[in-house]
């Protein structure tokens, strides 16, 4: 068989509301050309994030029933414990309501003034906490990860001679870890292949600087390394995750991805004493350690969606979506970073539209445009994201890719609504040319892109 399908039927659906063009400038100008600030119901297809938006199984609504709500030694943080160990093999799992409060924990207690964090890419709430904490976090990725046409097949990996350089010249001890992000989410969703996180640990053992793998989408890298890596096409793709995890000395998670639920995340990790340490910034700012941030019901959801999420059927069909949107969008014309992710679809919007200046947001401006053209929601990954404004000459060094994201949800839209979106984007590219740039008339220090307000270049 030629066709992919979706490895399920739908048992359950939720409605999605028409606007009219009208309607959406209107909306748009009240939300300052900011699309996180526009409501929900007044999308028509939301591709801004793969995060959360997954829809779950019946077997995963199942568990919600049987969640145990139990403040301490609930039986679900047990089964979300055994979950985690059997795929990570990491001693310490400590639940965190998302991500974020997993790296924030982390770095808390490994970052400061005078560390180094590098990664392949930090994702923006990484460098975020990061920073936060006085640090600096620093991308070494491969120089093929930065030109969206190059086709390689392990785009998302780290520079390992950059890893080198970076640790003679700083010096170890100013590295308390290094990260790898799985796949590289800001870097185009590209995968990273074990060669590279096995070569990443020989180095890194070698300065006793522990690596840890920021593991939201590891099932999805896992399959790639399935697919594309020799030696392991005959593997299951828990074999892999289990290879992969077992060079890490911890990870952070957003179970909000791969863990295919709307809620949750955890941090993992081997030394005793940091786990330590962990747990009690845990219950000062999360909660006690066997529910941290969540709810009994929400971590039965996570060892139903981490089960579900290495399913190879699955994989396959996730994978196949993102090729389908990645084909169709190159024949309305548009350079996206190539080779097709799993999570996401990037266009390049600096090639789209080479008239607008980096300083003024090509991939903000594309995002706006895609919203009045028929309620399609997607995010801007470039300056608006990473640009960096001198606090004092109020001068902005934009960011390496001017992209937009097309996240695609799991297990959410069908080909249909793939092929709308592509229909509408082939209008947005044949009126490219009269795209205007956008400037920012206000902005906070940390993460910006969320709250900023956009008025057009006229
Ligand atoms: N790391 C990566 C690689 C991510 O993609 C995200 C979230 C996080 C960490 C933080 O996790 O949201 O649960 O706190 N990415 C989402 C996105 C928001 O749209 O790509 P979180």
């Amino acid at each position: 068989m030629k066709t992919i399908i979706e490895p399920f039927k739908i048992k359950m659906v939720e409605p999605i509301r028409y606007t009219t063009r009208k309607e959406r400038e209107e909306i748009l100008k009240g939300a300052h050309y900011n699309l996180f600030m526009v409501k929900a119901e007044d999308i028509l297809l939301d591709l801004l994030t793969d995060s959360g938006t997954a829809a779950m199984s019946a077997s995963q609504w199942a568990g919600i029933m049987l969640g145990d709500e139990s403040y301490a030694g609930s039986r679900s943080f047990f089964r979300f414990e055994n979950q985690i160990k059997k795929i990570t093999g990491l001693k310490h799992v400590i639940p965190t309501h998302q991500g974020r409060a997993a790296e924030h924990i982390l770095f808390s207690l490994l970052g400061g003034k005078g560390k180094v964090i590098p990664n392949n890419t930090h994702f923006d709430t990484t460098r975020a906490n990061v920073e936060f904490s006085g640090a600096e976090a620093v991308d070494l990725y491969i120089d093929e990860g930065r030109i969206p046409s190059v086709d390689h097949p392990f785009k998302g990996n780290m520079d390992l001679g950059k890893l080198e350089d970076l640790i003679k010249r700083v010096g170890s001890d100013r590295i308390p870890l290094a990260m790898v992000t799985i796949t590289n989410n800001s870097g185009g969703g590209q995968p990273v292949s074990l060669a590279n996180i096995r070569g990443m640990k020989e180095i890194l053992s070698r300065h006793a600087i522990p690596l840890f793998i920021d593991a939201c989408r590891f099932a999805e890298n896992s399959y790639f390394i399935k697919l594309r890596e020799d030696g392991y096409g005959d593997k299951s793709v828990l074999e892999i995750a289990q290879e992969i995890f077992s060079y890490a000395d911890g990870c952070t998670m957003s179970a909000k991805k791969d863990g295919l639920a709307n809620m949750g995340g955890f941090l993992a990790l081997n030394d005793d004493v940091l786990a330590e340490r962990a747990r009690t910034h845990l219950i000062l700012t999360e909660g006690f350690p066997t529910y941290g941030g969540l709810a009994g019901r929400d971590m039965e959801a996570i060892v139903v969606g981490l089960e579900e999420a290495l399913d190879e059927h699955y994989l396959e069909y996730r994978l196949a979506s993102a090729r389908y949107l990645g084909k169709k969008l190159r024949q309305a014309g548009f350079d996206i970073f190539e080779p097709p992710g799993a999570h996401a679809i990037y266009i390049d919007a600096q090639a789209l539209l080479p008239h607008i200046p980096p300083t003024q947001y090509p991939g903000q401006a594309l995002v706006a445009e895609m919203y009045l053209e028929a309620g399609i929601r997607a995010v801007e990954i470039g300056s608006v994201m990473f640009g960096r404004r001198d606090q004092e000459s109020g001068q902005e060094k934009p960011a390496d890719l001017e992209l937009v994201r097309l996240a695609i949800p799991r297990r959410v839209y069908t080909q249909s609504h793939v092929d709308f979106l592509a229909e509408a984007l082939q209008n947005v590219y044949d009126r490219k040319d009269a795209i205007k740039g956008m400037k920012i008339t206000h902005e906070t220090q940390y993460l910006r892109h969320f709250t900023a307000k956009f008025e057009r270049v006229e």
